[in-house]
């Protein structure tokens, strides 16, 4: 008896077992994905908005391959395979060395049409270089495969991983998109009410302005359908296969462009269903610890803080000497500390009341209670970081969208611009007591950090939940944009205003006659009855 008992108990349980099993197996791939997240633009800034999304994704158990230029190198996250490119900055250093003064100058109204000239070509070499690498060659050439490709997209190109891997495409961007990146969702943007993100030109459009707009939203398509998408063919050819589709019908097939828009922060533009505005991704409260130094110095710093960088990309070291020697002595003048992230060991002639640190973790700095101002170039991250922890700042913007989120804070009356041209010691030091002596700017930055953060959710839960609207759709062509089915000349009405205008000029005309007639008529029987009355 005890013994059939027995029996059946384990009848039953390997019937279990084997459910258990079979169900293991069916759920497994239909949760969990294989994705392959590949970015390419070699800065830190952009790379800490993607780190945290493919953490997040590897965390709900997707198996997650970054091609990665800084890798988090957490040996916790199991389901997370890093491809380590970060070599490649040492590359960049000479390249950034060269061009450093030419990005620093705010670009005259011809030199905007050089320089997106120069960044396309520079673009160009670094894509060729990066699939050159060993480890990107061991991922096109390999027998993995991918259930979806996350691609950043300040550039098609590397939008072919999804082609080699016959799955959907994601792109995305750590800030927002030039023209050609919402041109592949076919999202509008209109060169008056949301100019191209990289133009130095703030909220308001002068005459001037709104002329550069245009005529650059004209000329960068021409440039990119010309120039541009063949180079980058080119190299798509050349690395994947020469039956590679072309990179300008392979960038239209992109099944959402997820961009790290701020509402605050960004000047609001419309945006089809198809891109995802997230904002606020990394999360700003958790932060690496200052060093004890710092820490000691900011403890004691009584009279305030300014904090003074640069950023990841522009090196306040590799500044030219008079920027230099002017920041220098207007610091030295001033009642308060200073925090500069200086990358060399020593400033020479570096001021008392100065404490210079190579990297510095500035979200930790930002939320220290005495720091009291941030002068920056104005890159989106950090003025996340500054909008969060309160701090005013001073802007001097150099390149891409800088010029865009320094007057952001200038509008919403918690920032001051200063252009390069213009850096001197008077500029800055009135700058400086503008802020420190007047309550109004941490105010408004208060206001400014509540509707930044008044939000549903957050933008790395957006992000997430997107990536995997997709992979559970195998893709989202329902969202696909009417725009990008019809041809251009369509698009801009040049048939309907061909066919139309020549009728409604013939309409016109003709109106124009009969209504003459009609009141000769008129006037002529007018006439003729005041003379019959008259006689
Ligand atoms: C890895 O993925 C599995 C599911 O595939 C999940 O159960 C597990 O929690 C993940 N581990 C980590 C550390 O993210
Ligand atoms: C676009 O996507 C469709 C469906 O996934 C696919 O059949 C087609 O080959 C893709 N075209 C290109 C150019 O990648």
């Amino acid at each position: 008896m005890s013994f059939l008992y027995i029996k059946s108990r384990l009848h039953v349980s390997s019937t279990e077992m084997i459910l258990c099993i079979l169900f293991t197996l069916v759920a497994v791939p239909a949760e969990s994905a294989n994705i392959l997240f590949a970015t390419s633009f070699l800065s830190v800034s952009h790379q800490s908005v993607f780190q945290p999304i493919w953490k997040e994704l590897s965390l709900r158990g997707h198996n997650v391959t970054a091609i990665a230029l800084n890798p988090l190198h957490d040996k916790t996250l199991t389901n997370l395979t890093e491809i380590d490119l970060n070599y490649m900055y040492a590359q960049k250093k000479e390249v950034s060395k060269k061009w450093l003064r030419y990005f620093l100058e705010k670009p005259g109204f011809l030199q905007v049409f050089l320089k997106d000239i120069l960044i396309t070509y520079l673009f160009s070499i670094m894509h060729d270089n990066y699939f050159q690498q060993p480890v990107v060659q061991n991922i096109i050439n390999g027998d993995q495969e991918f259930d979806v490709v996350i691609a950043e997209w300040l550039f098609p190109t590397l939008g072919a991983f999804s082609t080699r891997f016959k799955c959907p495409l994601i792109g995305i961007t750590s800030l927002g998109a030039p023209i050609p990146a919402l041109d592949s969702v076919g999202n509008p943007s209109h060169p008056v009410y949301s100019p191209d993100h990289n133009l130095p030109i703030g909220r308001e459009l002068s005459l001037r302005d709104r002329i550069l707009s245009t005529l650059y939203a004209i000329y960068v398509r021409v440039h990119y359908h010309l120039f541009v998408l063949p180079r980058e063919d080119k190299t798509v050819k050349k690395y994947f296969g020469r039956d590679m589709p072309y990179i300008g019908d392979i960038e239209r097939n992109i099944s959402l462009l997820l961009l790290n828009r701020n509402l605050i922060i960004h000047k609001i533009m419309p945006v089809y269903p198809a891109v995802i505005e997230l904002g606020n991704v990394r999360p700003i409260k958790v932060h690496k610890p200052l060093s004890s130094e710092l820490k000691d110095f900011l403890d004691n710093s009584k009279n305030g803080v300014v904090y003074f960088s640069f950023g990841s990309n522009l090196l306040s070291s590799e500044l030219p000497e008079e920027y230099i020697q002017a920041i220098i002595e207007t610091f030295a003048k001033l009642p308060y500390n200073f925090v500069w992230k200086w990358e060399k060991d020593v400033l020479p002639g570096k001021p008392k009341n100065v404490f210079i640190q190579k990297w510095v973790s500035q979200t930790a700095l930002l939320a220290h209670p005495n720091v009291k101002l941030f002068i920056t170039q104005g890159g989106l991250q950090s003025l996340e970081e500054t909008i969060t922890n309160h701090v005013p700042i001073i802007g001097i913007p150099s390149h891409s969208d800088q010029t865009m989120n320094v007057d952001t804070a200038v509008k919403y009356g918690f920032g001051i611009c200063i252009d390069f041209e213009d850096l001197t010691v008077e500029t800055l030091e009135d700058a400086i007591l503008r802020i420190m002596r007047n309550e109004s700017y941490k105010q408004n930055v208060i206001k400014a950090e509540k509707l930044m953060n008044d939000l549903p959710t957050n933008g790395l839960n957006k992000a997430v939940w997107w990536i995997e609207y997709v992979i559970r759709h195998k893709g989202a062509p329902h969202l696909r944009s009417p725009a990008l089915d019809i041809p251009w000349y369509q698009y801009l009405l040049l048939d309907v205003f061909a066919l139309v205008v020549p009728i409604l000029v013939v309409l016109i005309y003709i109106y124009y006659k009969i209504m003459k007639w009609l009141i000769l008529l008129l006037k002529n029987c007018f006439s003729k009855n005041v003379k019959t009355k008259k006689e």
